[in-house]
């Protein structure tokens, strides 16, 4: 396993971030959207440096199969309470075509909420297929598969404390 973004890299971009969003926000209330299982660590370490109430909601699709997204999106896990009228943030581990965010963006408009804003670890720009306006991205890398810090290859690798790749 090749290190790509060493841990002292994630956490000082976050904690950059966080700051950004605080700003951003100005106190209000944030409702965050994780999208499972990849969201987790990068959603845990984004959260505990805001001092705004964050509440926790964290929903599950599936659209991707080894290496390639399906652009149909499936949910398996929803949404347990209503997000209507809430400032709601979007907290994702990786922007690859842009096409899971594009579905799951207009579900979640489509509840009425007061804006919805998203939060990216990762992002592939040359792989873009939708365009898709992302508020707060960690790090643009280039067209390489990615494992580690959330992310993974067939379920594996998820824990590493660092985004890794494979040669
Ligand atoms: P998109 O719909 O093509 O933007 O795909 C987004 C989803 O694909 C992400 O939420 C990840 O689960 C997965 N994905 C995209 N690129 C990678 C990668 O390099 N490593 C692991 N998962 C990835
Ligand atoms: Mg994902």
């Amino acid at each position: 396993m090749n290190v790509l973004i060493n841990e002292g890299r994630l956490q000082k971009r976050i904690d950059e971030l966080a700051k950004q969003i605080e700003q951003d926000y100005q106190g209000e209330e944030i409702l965050f959207v994780g999208i499972l299982k990849g969201c987790i660590p990068f959603y845990w370490e984004l959260a505990k440096r805001i001092k705004n109430p964050i509440e926790f909601e964290f929903i599950e699709v599936s659209s991707y199969e080894g290496t390639e997204s399906t652009g149909k999106i499936q949910i398996n896990k929803d949404i347990s309470n209503k997000i209507e009228g809430k400032h709601v943030l979007i907290v994702e581990d990786i922007i690859d075509t842009g096409r899971t965010l594009t579905a799951l963006k207009e579900l979640i408009e489509q509840k009425g909420v007061k804006d919805l804003k998203i939060a990216t670890l990762l992002s592939k720009p040359s792989r873009r297929i939708m365009e898709l306006e992302v508020e707060y991205i960690g790090f643009k890398i280039e067209d390489k598969f990615v494992v580690g810090f959330g992310l993974d290859y067939n379920q594996k690798y998820r824990n590493l404390p660092y985004i890794g790749y494979i040669e």
